[in-house]
């Protein structure tokens, strides 16, 4: 028995999936008890009348050549939230199997860990060392059940990175034992490539990218899972039969095309900028104590007061993420990266 198989769910890896209608665009459909007419203002190149192609292969290939990496090796869902919750299901029996989370961290993981009844373990991340991942730990803490490792580099809410060859080193620990799903939605705006590149020799190693975040896509609910074909194959049983509407569909095509890309990298240019303008001017504000390095499209500041930061930014329209929920962020803002324009008026509205 492979690998996942023997990791996965048993009652996954045995599940036949839905079989949906098939996929022939050359022939006329009634076979899938659609409407025969498009709705009126529909132009859409593939018709709204229509469900979309499952696991559209031009999206597929498209997100492979993006991210540089094999086609086989590719889920797209809506969103790395989809992926997140698939991933959950597929591995985790309620009740007795659990995932691994490093706090402060993407809230994601837990809530989806929850739904599916699997047990949450954590082991913190290293604030002293500026949220750094507590290797050692996290593989001690791996003890038979621990199914899914999630590791997010930068890392949401603290934007850094985690150190690189730590993931490796961790994937190769587990090796036939857990699976390692290290989160990337944020790797456009740090100075370090994507590990999407070890998947094909670590195949307990996944990775989680989106188009909601560089590529300005949030809107559209498109993410990707790079791992082994073999879970690819598995996640594809349980993924719902048309997951990724038309409107997406033709939306992230038209954003995938070099014109579009170099659009997106320009855009990036003057995020990196803006990015660099808060961190220089954020610590000189008599209500900020600390301001994190980022990596991400985000800063983390503590303020004197954060409640008073935050009815200030209202009043200026502007709203900014209450991070002190978070342990150890007592009195801890995120704040995302915005327009010029718009940095500028929250640097007003704090000095
Ligand atoms: C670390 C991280 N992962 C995943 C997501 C979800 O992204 P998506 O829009 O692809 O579902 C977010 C969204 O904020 C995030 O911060």
């Amino acid at each position: 028995m492979s690998w996942v198989h023997e990791i996965a769910r048993p009652d996954i890896v045995a599940l036949k999936p839905y079989e949906h209608a098939s996929w022939e665009p050359s022939l006329e459909r009634l076979h899938a008890n659609e409407l025969p007419w498009r709705p009126a203002q529909d132009d859409s190149h593939a018709g709204l009348n229509r469900y979309p192609e499952p696991q559209p292969r031009a999206l597929v290939e498209g997100l492979a050549e993006l991210y540089s990496v094999a086609s086989d090796s590719v889920l797209v869902g809506r969103g790395s939230d989809e992926a997140i919750d698939l991933l959950t299901r597929a591995f985790c029996r309620a009740g007795r199997d659990a995932v691994l989370v490093c706090p402060p961290t993407f809230g994601m993981y837990s809530v989806c860990a929850r739904i599916q009844g699997a047990e949450v373990l954590q082991t913190p991340l290293l604030a002293a060392d500026g949220f750094a991942l507590d290797e050692q730990a996290v593989i001690e803490r791996c003890a038979a059940g621990v199914k899914l490792i999630f590791l997010c580099s930068p890392n949401n809410p603290t934007g850094n990175l985690l150190e690189e060859a730590a993931i490796p080193r961790i994937a190769q620990r587990l090796a036939g034992r857990a699976l390692v799903v290290l989160d990337e939605a944020y790797v456009e705006f740090a100075a370090r490539p994507s590990l999407a590149r070890l998947v094909a020799k670590l195949p307990n190693l996944a990775i989680l990218r989106t188009l909601s975040k560089a590529h300005g896509l949030a809107g559209a609910r498109c993410g990707t899972l790079i791992a082994d074909p073999q879970i690819i194959a598995l996640l594809r049983k349980i993924i719902p039969p048309y997951a990724i509407p038309q409107l997406t569909l033709e939306a992230v095509l038209a954003r995938l095309t070099p014109a579009a890309r170099a659009e997106s990298r320009a855009r990036l240019d003057v995020l990196l900028a803006e990015r660099a303008r808060l961190l220089r001017a954020l610590p000189g504000l008599s209500r900020i104590t600390r301001v994190w390095p980022s990596d991400a499209n985000f800063v983390l500041a503590e303020f004197t007061d954060a409640g008073a930061a935050l009815a200030r930014a209202r009043e200026a329209r502007l709203l900014v993420r209450d991070a002190r929920g978070y342990p150890g962020l007592g009195r801890a803002l995120r704040i995302t990266v915005g327009t010029p324009e718009q940095n500028g008026r929250l640097l007003e509205a704090w000095g």
